[in-house]
Order: C-alpha cells, then sequence, then structure tokens
C-alpha cells in the first residue's frame, strides 16, 4: 500500500469515525479507506468508554486495515499504526511518545493519544485479506483532559491536525505493508517492545476478566500479550488497562528478563 491509495473522507461531525468506517467494511470498503471528524457526538474508547473531545482539538481518525495476516496476528495492526503516530509527533511536535499497553501513546506517563482497534468479525480462515481491522486513533492536538496530556503541551508550535493526520498516514502506508508478511509483522512487534513504555516497569493490570495482576512488565509475547513477573510467576495478560508504578529497580528487571537483559 503506498500513501497514494488512502481514501480519505471528511466529516464536520460524524458519531464514530470507527462506527463509520465498520460499516463501510461490512459493505465490503477495501484497505485504505480512512475516515476523519472534526468532532464526534458518540466516540468510542477501549473497554466501553467514551472519548470525547471538542471540536477540532484532537485529531480523530479511523484508518480500515485488511492485512493477509492470522488471527492471532491482527494486534500488529494497532501497533502500527500506534508506531506511525508516534512518528508523526515526533516529526511536528519534536516528541515521540512511547506507547504504553496495550495501546495508548505517553508523554512521560501522561496519555497523549488513545488507539481503538476493531473487527468487522469475519470469519477467520476467509480468503486472505477478508478481514477488516478498523483502528481509530484520538490525538490531542491542544485538548488536555484532566490526568492526560496535548502535543501543544510539548511542541514549540502548533501542530495543525491535518499535518499531522498527513505524516500518520505517510509512515502508515509503509508500514501496513509490512503486516502482510510473517517477517513484516514480527519486524512490527520488535519494534512495538523497543518503543513499549510499559515493559521494565512495575505494573498493576487490571485485567478485562475482571482481576488485577501486579509484578513487573516483562515482555511482549507472539500474541501481543503483556508478561507479568508476579511474586507466584508469569502471567501473560491479554487486554486490560495498566498502571505504571515506578520503574522497576534494576536487580529486579534483570531478575525478570534474566542475565542478559
Ligand atoms: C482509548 O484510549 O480508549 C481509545 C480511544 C480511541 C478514540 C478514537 S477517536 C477516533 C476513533 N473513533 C472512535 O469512536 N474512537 C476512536
Amino acid at each position: 500500500m503506498t500513501a497514494a491509495t488512502w481514501d480519505v473522507r471528511r466529516f464536520t461531525t460524524v458519531p464514530s469515525t470507527n462506527d463509520w468506517l465498520l460499516e463501510r467494511a461490512r459493505e465490503g470498503a477495501p484497505a485504505g479507506v480512512v475516515a476523519v471528524a472534526d468532532h464526534q457526538s458518540a466516540g468510542r474508547g477501549r473497554m466501553g468508554r467514551r472519548w470525547e473531545a471538542p471540536p477540532g482539538r484532537c485529531l480523530l481518525v479511523s484508518v480500515l486495515l485488511r492485512p493477509v495476516a492470522p488471527v492471532a496476528e491482527l494486534f500488529t495492526c494497532t501497533a502500527a499504526v500506534a508506531l506511525a503516530t508516534s512518528d508523526a509527533c515526533r516529526l511536528l511536535a519534536g516528541v515521540q511518545p512511547g506507547v504504553k499497553w496495550p495501546n495508548d501513546l505517553v508523554i512521560g506517563d501522561e496519555k497523549v493519544a488513545g488507539v481503538l482497534a476493531e473487527s468487522d468479525g469475519a470469519a477467520p480462515g476467509g480468503r486472505p485479506g477478508s478481514v477488516a481491522v478498523v483502528v481509530g486513533v484520538g490525538c490531542n492536538l491542544d485538548w488536555q483532559p484532566p490526568g492526560a496530556t496535548s502535543l501543544a503541551a510539548h511542541a514549540k508550535a502548533p501542530v495543525g491536525r491535518d499535518e499531522l493526520l498527513e505524516a500518520m498516514l505517510g509512515g502508515l502506508a509503509e508500514r501496513a505493508a509490512l503486516l502482510d508478511t510473517g517477517a513484516g509483522r514480527r519486524a512490527t512487534l520488535a519494534e512495538l517492545r523497543g518503543r513499549c513504555a510499559t515493559l521494565g516497569r512495575i505494573v498493576r493490570v487490571e485485567t478485562a476478566a475482571g482481576g488485577a495482576v501486579t509484578g513487573v512488565a516483562r515482555e511482549l509475547d507472539g500474541d501481543g500479550r503483556l508478561v507479568v513477573a508476579t511474586a507466584a510467576g508469569d502471567v501473560a495478560v491479554a487486554a486490560g488497562d495498566v498502571a505504571h508504578l515506578r520503574p522497576a529497580a534494576s536487580q529486579a528487571v534483570q531478575a525478570a528478563h534474566g542475565p542478559d537483559g
């Protein structure tokens, strides 16, 4: 996929760019359709939460991907979009957000963007590329909800919504093409590991199943799960919310990673 293949649809207001694009995906829209809105009246976040932002103060965008990939590896779509968004922030705001597992972008420990990936639910095992993955990003331009940050708080000059979108889609074109091969997906995962702000931290994870896990965030496994070293051994978490408690003492990290780190 090249940057020229993005088909960008613009909205003044829409309930949710993810919802709009999921509908188009169910109708058979091809990879590369992008929905961007000034405002969402029913924007959605992870784990059933709302995503709210005043008009024009947040990049609100969703992209449709149709990778030729096993279902277990579709999480790399989210990673590709998170990494491309982080790169665009570095390019335009001069600050490179890290990826807080599973897919928040953070500057220090403050969230600047959230990523929500959803599938059209097409049966796994269909023809290659038949599964649609809609990945939505909300990135705070000069909107700073409580406890979060914005690009404006870190950049020397204001960052425009459209220039951020262009930079993000430019980088994502190459990254999306990588998702069609095992080697490309492994490279994406390796990059995600390198830019993951959660690894090496002492964390408390509220799991999607309703439990809690506390320990050292040790690894992202091949399925994108966060492996937490706890007093009772390693626990791999597939979905949840993470609180970064503090950096792990170097000895504890070494013990968790082994002597070679
Ligand atoms: C999160 O951090 O919980 C994820 C937030 C994702 C928000 C974006 S805004 C564009 C797209 N449309 C939505 O309804 N949600 C995503």
